[in-house]
């Protein structure tokens, strides 16, 4: 195990009913705020109507920024940071999932800077502070409720890239499993194909002796292989979505990574497809990582990938290489039995664009658990296209 420091002041309220908890935890900062949501979800669900009764009742003036699509692009986070500035406001409150969540965060932080706010994406420019954030969390899935990080688009550039800062915590998240109740089951299947994903990226680690990590990685893949389906057959099980809710926010609130590398091919590679394709970003990643695994199977990396399929999967193949095929064929089959299914070519992906979004995602450094350079992400490409 790696040396590590781990601390997430978040404060996470979970269950039914919280919402009376909401104005004072803003309160808390300030009486002033940023209403940020997506494209009207909440509307037709009625959480818009609650929460701003909620914040008119306990006399919290708010401004709103609705619209934020799914893959938030950097022209929203630039109006949102105007209205910040023009109405004083003093907490930017994300009602929605991820999208609506990064948005706000990188409005929270582009208001302490003078420049551009993308500046942060191109790493010119580094946050160093940031207005508070509240969440209301509506989909299960990104973990930005309780991290450090934020993923947005630039579609003049093309680009989709994630910046992360201690000052993007948000300072409390309300995770009512209701509120999850109307996603739809396509969405339930991304959300949680993201959900494993940001576990692979850190379970698959170049180093050992992380054990108990391991264990809470594996307990988070059985926890979404458990429930998805579940929550895709009774959209209003309590149970499912509980738990898919609280490993989504398990799942990428550093927790996981303490104490070893972590890989992030597979994001790197799937932003692309998001940037340019503005593809749903479990879908993507559901369509990738079967490929990125039979890529990165090797000498090195069987016994890990023969570990996952044992411990996850209950494969009995003594052999690792055979463990290991037979983990990444259940893995295939499960995405595809949750409806995420076809190849980059069905969702419109083209093959001349393929060697673009190869040097795109390699322009950084890819990968620990296997290096990947440009030539490599062009294999898992087309062998996903
Ligand atoms: O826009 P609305 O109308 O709200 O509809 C949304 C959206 O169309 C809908 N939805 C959300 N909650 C709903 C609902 N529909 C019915 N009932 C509800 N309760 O679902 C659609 C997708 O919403 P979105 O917020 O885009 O989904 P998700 O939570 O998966 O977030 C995806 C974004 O998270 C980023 C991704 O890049 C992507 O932009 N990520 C953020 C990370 C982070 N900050 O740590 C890490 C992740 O790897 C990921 O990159
Ligand atoms: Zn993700």
């Amino acid at each position: 195990m790696l040396n590590f420091v781990f601390e997430n002041p978040a404060k996470i309220i979970f269950g039914k009913d919280q919402l009376s908890r909401l104005a004072p935890e803003i309160k808390k900062h300030s009486d002033r705020v940023l209403l940020v949501y997506g494209g009207g979800s909440i509307k037709k669900t009625g959480l818009y109507q609650q929460v701003t009764a909620a914040l008119k009742e306990n006399a919290v003036t708010y401004v709103e920024l609705s619209g934020v699509p799914a893959n938030p692009r950097i022209e929203t986070v630039r109006a949102g940071i105007k209205l910040c500035r023009e109405n004083d406001i003093g907490l930017v409150l994300a009602v929605g999932g991820g999208s609506v969540v990064d948005c706000a965060k990188t409005i929270a932080a582009g208001y302490y800077y003078a420049g551009d706010p993308w500046d942060f994406f191109t790493y010119s420019a580094r946050i160093t502070n940031a207005l508070p954030v509240g969440v209301v969390l509506t989909l299960a899935a990104s973990g930005s409720e309780m991290n450090v990080n934020a993923v947005i688009n630039n579609d003049q550039t093309q680009e989709k890239i994630g910046v992360g800062s201690r000052h993007l915590i948000p300072r409390f998240a309300i995770l009512d499993p209701v509120n999850t109740f109307t996603v739809p089951p396509e969405q339930t299947a991304a959300g949680a194909a993201d959900i494993m994903s940001h576990v692979f990226e850190q379970y698959f680690s170049a180093n050992s002796g992380a054990y108990l990590l391991d264990r809470l990685c594996e307990a988070v893949l059985q926890t979404c292989i458990h429930y998805t389906p579940i929550a895709i057959k009774e959209p209003d099980n309590y149970e499912a979505r509980a738990n898919l809710m609280w490993a989504g926010t398990i799942a990428l609130n550093g927790l996981l990574s303490t104490g070893k590398e972590t890989d992030w091919a597979a994001h790197g590679i799937e932003h692309q497809l998001s940037a340019m394709y503005d593809m749903t970003h479990g879908l993507g990643l559901a369509l990738l990582i079967p490929h990125w695994m039979e890529y990165v199977l090797n000498e090195n990396t069987a016994g890990k990938l023969a570990e996952y399929a044992r411990n996850v999967w209950s494969v009995k193949d003594d052999d690792d290489f055979t463990a290991a095929r037979r983990g990444i064929q259940l893995t295939r089959d499960f995405f595809q039995a949750i409806g995420l299914t076809g190849t980059l070519k069905d969702q419109g992906v083209t093959a001349e664009s393929l060697p673009l979004m190869a040097e795109k995602a390699a322009a950084r450094p890819l990968g620990s658990f296997k290096k990947l350079d440009v030539q490599d992400v062009l294999n898992i490409l087309q062998a996903a296209y």
